[in-house]
């Protein structure tokens, strides 16, 4: 999958996207991330300016309506030639945006190419959203100084939803929300740790039990945690009566997923 990123601060990116799983997936050409400059489209300005003075007054600065869009129409087609794909979408990291969530990263994830907008000081002007913007994602209830932090939350959710990028793909399937739980309380060596022992299921050599023992523990965070979640998903009998003798509320059916929504 490719990202192509659009920034005033290319140098951001530099030391994440070449660290850990992610840089391990760039170096093996799982995941492609590039990095341009929107000053490299300011055209005659000799300044490099990307900002000016909000129409109305009032404090702040907006990012010029048209840099971004020379930069945008050129990272589009560049981007559409390297991926294939027609039309890659142009997402502009807002906090007025949907909130990221697992269900988008899987569906951004199934694309070929995504161009990733990064605003900065008050934001950009708005015509760059109408004429050019295909979906604003925000990374939750608050504001950033800038989109690039939230570029990068993006870039490294989707990416590891990509086949190959994850060192032991069976790991997966039980993180949090996959399965629309949160996940179970997980343990490494040694036993006991300043008094504190390991759960003894886990060292029972019972799958059977080890397994269920996880499904209660992953049921019971949720329940404590995101009752929120718990409510969409299905749950098996023994499921309800484990929660029923744990005091929880038996959840409602939920609301049924959107005929669009991908599973995770
Ligand atoms: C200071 S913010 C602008 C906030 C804007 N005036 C508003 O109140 O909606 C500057 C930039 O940071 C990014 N940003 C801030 N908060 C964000 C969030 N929660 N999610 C994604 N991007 C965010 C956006 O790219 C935005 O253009």
């Amino acid at each position: 999958m490719r990202f192509d990123v659009l920034t005033i601060f290319p140098e951001f990116f530099e030391a994440p996207l070449r660290t850990s799983i992610i840089g391990r997936a760039m170096q093996a050409g799982k995941v492609e991330c590039r990095t341009h400059n929107i000053r490299d489209w300011t055209a005659g300005d000799k300044h490099h300016c990307t900002d000016d003075a909000p129409y109305g007054g009032g404090g702040g600065m907006v990012m010029l309506a048209e840099p971004l869009l020379r930069a945008i129409r050129a990272v589009r087609g560049e981007a559409a030639e390297a991926s294939g794909a027609p039309r890659p979408p142009v997402i502009y990291l807002s906090p007025q945006g949907e909130i990221l969530s697992q269900r988008i990263v899987c569906e951004l994830a199934e694309l070929p190419a995504v161009i990733l907008l990064c605003g900065t000081y008050e934001g950009i002007d708005e015509r760059v959203v109408d004429l050019e913007v295909d979906r604003e994602i925000s990374i939750g209830d608050y504001v950033l100084t800038s989109g690039e932090p939230a570029a990068l939350v993006l870039i490294n959710a989707v990416a590891r939803r990509i086949e190959g990028v994850l060192g032991n793909p069976a790991s997966a399937p039980n993180d949090s929300f996959e399965e629309g739980l949160l996940d179970f309380p997980h343990y490494t060596r040694p036993e006991t740790v300043e008094g504190m022992a390991v759960p003894p299921v886990l060292l029972s050599g019972h799958h059977a039990n080890i397994v269920r023992w996880r499904r209660e523990q992953a049921l019971e965070r949720t329940a404590r945690r995101r009752p929120d979640l718990l409510a969409r998903v299905t749950l098996t009998r023994a499921d309800r009566r484990f929660l029923a003798e744990r005091g929880f509320p038996a959840p409602g059916p939920g609301p049924a997923p959107s005929p669009g929504e991908p599973p995770c």
